[in-house]
Formats: C-alpha cells, structure tokens, sequence
C-alpha cells in the first residue's frame, strides 16, 4: 500500500513504547516511505531508543509527553499490564484530537477511555507475532467518534506489517485473539508433531525437521500464491484411495477439526476471563 494524502507519511506519529511490536510497525512505515522525521517514540530503555535512532532514524525520548507532544497518531505499543499507569500519566500532554492506536492484547477501547479521557478516539489493534517479520494478521475496531481517516490511518499503520480486518463488534475481538493472535502457536505445534511424526517413522531428526518445517512454508506459501480456496488446495492433493487420504481419514477420525475448534474456543474464553480479571 503507497502512503495516501492524509494519510501517516502526512501525519505526526508517537510511539509509547519501544519493543518488539513498535519496532516491526515503525520499520514497515519506514520501508512505505513514512520518512523517520515525523516519528516519535517514548521508550524507557536507553539501548532499545539508540537502536531506533540508528536503524530508523526517528526521534526517541525517555520523556513519554515529549513523544506525544503535537502527535496526530498515538501508537500505545506498551504491556497491556502497564498501560493504565502510562495512559494516566500521558492524558495531560495528548492533543485534544490525538488518534490513539492500541496494539495491547486484551486492553478495551472503554479501558483506554476511561484513562485517556473519555472523549478519545480509539482504534484498537490484534495484532500477531508474524507481524515482526512483515507477515502478520491484524484485527481491527473502531471505537466510538472515529472517522473515516482515523480508521484508514490504523489500516495504513497494520498493512504495513502485513494483512487487516475490520470488526464491527468489539466483543469479537476475543475471536480474533484466538485465531490469528494465538494461532501462529498452532502452527508451530503443528511442526513439532509433524517433526516428531516423522522421527517416529525412522526419519533423522535433521531430516525429519527439515520436511516438516519447510512443508509448512511451502505450503503456506500455496495459500500465499494461488488465488485458491484451502479446501480446493487439498482436495488436489489428495488422490482417491491415496496416502493422503488414508492420513486424512486418520485425521478426521481423531477428531482434528473439531479439536482445533474447542482449541479456539477456549483461547476465545480465556480471553474473556482475562479481561474481566483485568476489570476486577
Ligand atoms: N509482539 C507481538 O507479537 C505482539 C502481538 C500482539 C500484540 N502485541 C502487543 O503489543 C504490545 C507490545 O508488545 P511487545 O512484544 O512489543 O513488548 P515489548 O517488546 O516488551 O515492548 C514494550 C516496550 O514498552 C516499554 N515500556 C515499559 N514501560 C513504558 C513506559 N512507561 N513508557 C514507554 N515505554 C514503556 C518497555 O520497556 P521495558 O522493557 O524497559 O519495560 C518495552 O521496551 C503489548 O501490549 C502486546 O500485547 C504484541
């Protein structure tokens, strides 16, 4: 996606915070033509700052109302064990029109709200951990009051680590979580079984690594590259009476897609319990 009139090449843009999750954000804005001048991060570690000064040549200061001052677009990139402290103590110094852009896992708009002020407009963001190398799947929800160049401005923000979806109902976002937040762990579950699978047929491990892992790559990169439903992928695949089949059966009578389902569902509540916990 090119950077859009009023979009963030055109706007302040704040960091709170420094870590994993800014970096990746600030880099693919970076690599989109965002220049580094009107980035600004808020990051406690004097390390992690000197390292976002030297590779993205943004502005980066210990001073959390420093990094805010005059920002258009707030990113709040923090824990989400720590955002009610940092929000409090930012809310004096935002901009009465400030975007605030939350990428915390589990943290509400109405959370935000309450500790920002009660008349911001929030975007809040799940995103995932294969947004670190530019491939992640974000879900997105507007909060109340945001306009339509606030929410193309968190869209521009989240493509530029990788793919977005709105959501209209922000209790789904507890859905979102469970798929795509979670769900890099299912795979990388997936990997480790089929490894051991394959060890388990009299593979070597190095071998048995080696073709698990890069099956997976190879075949995600199917679903990356061919405009192709993954059902209609898999029945290609899969040869009447073949060995695919046979292991598909194997599969389905174990009760793979059901179990996959009860695992996202229980993600999903555990989300809920934690949020409440969070309340509480
Ligand atoms: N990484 C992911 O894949 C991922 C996926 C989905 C959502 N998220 C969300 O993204 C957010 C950041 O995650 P992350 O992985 O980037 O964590 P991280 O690497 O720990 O980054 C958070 C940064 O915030 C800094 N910080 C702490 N207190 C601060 C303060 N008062 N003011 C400014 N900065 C402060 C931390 O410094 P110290 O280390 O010195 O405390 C740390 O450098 C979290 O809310 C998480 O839920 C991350």
């Amino acid at each position: 996606m090119q950077p859009t009139p009023n979009g963030l090449a055109d706007a302040t843009l704040s960091f709170i915070g420094g870590g994993n999750m800014a970096r990746a954000l600030i880099g693919g804005l970076r690599r989109r033509g965002v220049p580094g001048t009107s980035i600004r991060v808020g990051e406690p570690g004097d390390e992690l700052r000197a390292a976002l000064v030297r590779d993205f040549g943004v502005h980066a200061t210990a001073d959390n109302l420093e990094a805010v001052r005059e920002a258009e677009v707030v990113v709040l990139a923090v824990k989400p064990q720590v955002m009610r402290p940092v929000l409090t103590a930012l809310a004096p110094g935002l901009g009465e029109h400030s975007l605030l852009v939350s990428v915390a896992a589990g943290i509400t708009t109405a959370q935000v709200r309450n500790w920002a002020g009660s008349g911001r407009r929030v975007v809040r963001v799940m995103p995932n951990t294969p947004a670190l190398v530019g491939r992640g799947a974000s879900g997105l929800f507007a909060g109340p009051g945001c306009t339509e160049r606030d929410r193309a401005r968190a869209e521009e923000l989240l493509a530029a680590v990788g793919v977005c979806a709105w959501i209209d109902d922000e209790a789904l976002m507890d859905a979102v979580t469970a798929l795509s937040g979670s769900g890099p762990a299912y795979v990388f579950l997936l990997a480790e079984a089929m490894q051991a699978a394959g060890e388990a047929e009299g593979l070597p491990r190095e071998v048995a690594r080696l073709l698990a892992r890069h099956t997976l790559i190879g075949a995600a990169a199917m679903l990356d590259q061919q405009d192709e439903e993954a059902a209609e992928l898999r029945r290609r695949v899969t040869s009447p009476g073949g060995t695919t089949q046979a292991a598909l059966e194997a599969l389905r009578e174990g009760g793979f897609e059901a179990l996959l389902a009860r695992a996202v569902h229980a993600a999903r509540q555990r989300g809920v319990e934690l949020a409440h916990a969070a309340e509480g």
